[in-house]
């Protein structure tokens, strides 16, 4: 079956790319038919436009309205949280229950929660000299980055590594395990509403 994916943003959008070319490649059977940001300068919202895919800049009062109302208009079966910052109202995680994931740059459930997000998370694994790190694709429930864990995957933190370097390991991970985990939820080999 072909999913029809909806996807936010914040930022750069290289998870949002990822996407879009397995969809292109057909790795994942879907398409990704809108692209939400809550920031206007969030380069996603370019690479959503070079691919001619709806894109929307969220407003900052009834957001999560929006949210909603696009979604539906644009018939999303599932959502993707591609380094969005902002935090779901229960609204709309009820109204998607177990079909919203989200990927966190660190191996839930370290470096997450309140105030872990991008390099922060990077920083606080390097200053305390941990030996691995990684990514984590998860359910999103009304906590924060602790719904059901669906895929993780290790990287190992070398003595020379700085949170920069480590965010470019990281990033290229989170764009493997997320693009693997709608591929798989696409097939139907992942099925979230078994998920507890
Ligand atoms: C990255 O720090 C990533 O760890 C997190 O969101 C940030 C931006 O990613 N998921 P992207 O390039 O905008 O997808």
């Amino acid at each position: 079956m072909s999913i029809n994916i909806g996807v936010l943003i914040s930022g750069g959008g290289t998870n949002l790319q990822s996407v879009i070319d397995a969809t292109i490649s057909g790795q994942i059977e879907g398409k990704v038919t809108v692209v939400l940001s809550d920031k206007n300068d969030a380069y996603g919202l370019e690479r959503a436009k070079k691919h001619q895919i709806d894109r929307y800049v969220l407003p900052e009062s009834d957001r999560n309205k929006m949210i909603i109302e696009l979604l539906q208009e644009y018939s999303v079966d599932l959502v993707v949280l591609a380094g969005y910052l902002k935090i779901l109202s229960p609204a709309v995680i009820q109204k998607y229950n177990k079909r919203i994931i989200n990927i966190h740059p660190a191996l839930i459930p370290a470096y997450c929660g309140k105030g872990f997000y991008g390099m922060k998370v990077h920083e606080a694994v390097i200053k305390n000299k941990e030996s691995k790190s990684g990514a984590t694709v998860h359910l999103v429930d009304e906590g924060v980055d602790t719904g059901p864990i669906l895929k993780q995957k290790e990287v190992a933190v070398e003595k020379d590594d700085t949170p920069e370097s480590l965010a470019k390991k990281v990033l290229k991970i989170e764009h493997e395990i997320l693009v693997s985990t709608i591929e798989e939820i696409s097939k139907g080999a992942i099925d979230l509403e078994s998920i507890n």
